[in-house]
C-alpha cells in the first residue's frame, strides 16, 4: 500500500512510502516499518502497543486514532493511507505533538484527587452500585490519548477551551465521594472556557477508543456548576 505521512512541522508536507501489508497489521505497525526500514528519520511516539499507554494516536485518514488497536484492513482506502498528527496540538515534528498544552488543561480543571484521609486511616469504602461509583467508573479509563480532544471542533476554534479529556477528569473526580476538592473543582470549569463551552457535537464521544462519553460528563458538570450557582455556593 502507498502511505503518505507528515514529515516537518506545522508547515511541512506529506511524504509518501510503499510499505507490504501483512495479516492483522496495525497502523502502528506500518509506521514502525516506514522508521526501521525505509526512513530512521520519521519521528512518531508509541510505548505500550497494547492500548494502555495512550501515546500513539495520530491522524489516519483524516480521523484522530490510537494506531496500536487500529488494523490497517478497517482504515486503508484503495491501498492508500495517510496519516498526520493530531489536531489542535502543535506539530513539533512528523507525527509527534506537543501534548503540554493538553496536560496543563487537566491540571486548569483540577483534574488531582485530593482526599482526605492519611495512609493511617482504614480504606473509605464506596458501594459498587452507588450511582457516584458507576459515573466514575464509566469515565475513570482514560488513556489521556487525545484523541477526543483533537476530534472537538471547539477546541479548534478557542484554543483556551479545557476540553473533553480534562473536563471528563474534572467529572470523575466531581463523582468520587472521597474527594474534597469538590466547590474548587467547579468554579475552575464554570469560566468561559469550561464546560459551558461545549456544543454537544458528541465527536469526542465517537472517537474515544475506550468508550469513556466525556460528553456525558461534561453535560453532569454543566448541571452542577447551574445548581451550584442556584444555590449561590460557587
Ligand atoms: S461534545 Fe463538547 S467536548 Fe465533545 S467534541 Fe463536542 S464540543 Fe467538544
Ligand atoms: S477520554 Fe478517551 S479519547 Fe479522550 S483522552 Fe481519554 S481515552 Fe483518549
Ligand atoms: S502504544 Fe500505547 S496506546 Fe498505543
Amino acid at each position: 500500500m502507498q502511505v503518505r505521512v507528515w514529515r516537518g512541522k506545522a508547515d511541512g508536507a506529506f511524504q509518501a512510502f510503499e510499505v507490504p501489508r501483512h495479516a492483522s497489521q496495525t497502523v502502528l505497525d506500518a509506521v514502525t516499518h516506514i522508521q526501521r526500514v525505509l526512513d530512521p528519520t520519521l519521528a512518531y511516539r508509541f510505548a505500550c502497543r497494547v492500548g494502555m499507554c495512550g501515546s500513539c494516536a495520530m491522524t489516519v485518514n483524516g480521523v484522530p486514532r490510537w494506531t496500536c488497536r487500529t488494523h490497517v484492513d478497517k482504515v486503508v482506502k484503495n491501498d492508500r493511507m495517510e496519516l498526520a498528527p493530531l489536531r489542535n496540538l502543535p506539530v513539533i515534528r512528523d507525527l509527534v505533538t506537543d501534548m503540554s498544552g493538553f496536560f496543563d488543561k487537566w491540571a486548569k480543571a483540577k483534574g488531582r484527587f485530593s482526599g482526605s484521609r492519611t495512609r493511617n486511616d482504614d480504606f473509605q469504602k464506596i458501594e459498587p452500585d452507588s450511582s457516584g461509583r458507576i459515573a466514575v467508573d464509566a469515565g475513570i479509563e482514560c488513556i489521556g490519548c487525545a484523541v477526543c480532544y483533537s476530534a472537538c471542533d471547539v477546541v479548534a476554534a478557542r484554543p483556551d477551551y479545557l476540553g473533553p479529556a480534562a473536563l471528563n477528569r474534572a467529572w470523575t473526580l466531581v463523582q468520587d465521594e472521597r474527594d474534597t476538592r469538590t466547590l474548587e473543582r467547579l468554579r475552575a470549569v464554570a469560566g468561559d472556557a469550561g464546560c459551558h463551552s461545549c456544543h454537544t457535537h458528541m465527536s469526542c464521544t465517537e472517537r474515544c477508543p475506550k468508550g469513556i462519553s466525556p460528553t456525558a460528563g461534561i453535560a453532569g458538570l454543566k448541571r452542577k456548576v447551574s445548581l451550584a450557582l442556584l444555590r449561590n455556593t460557587l
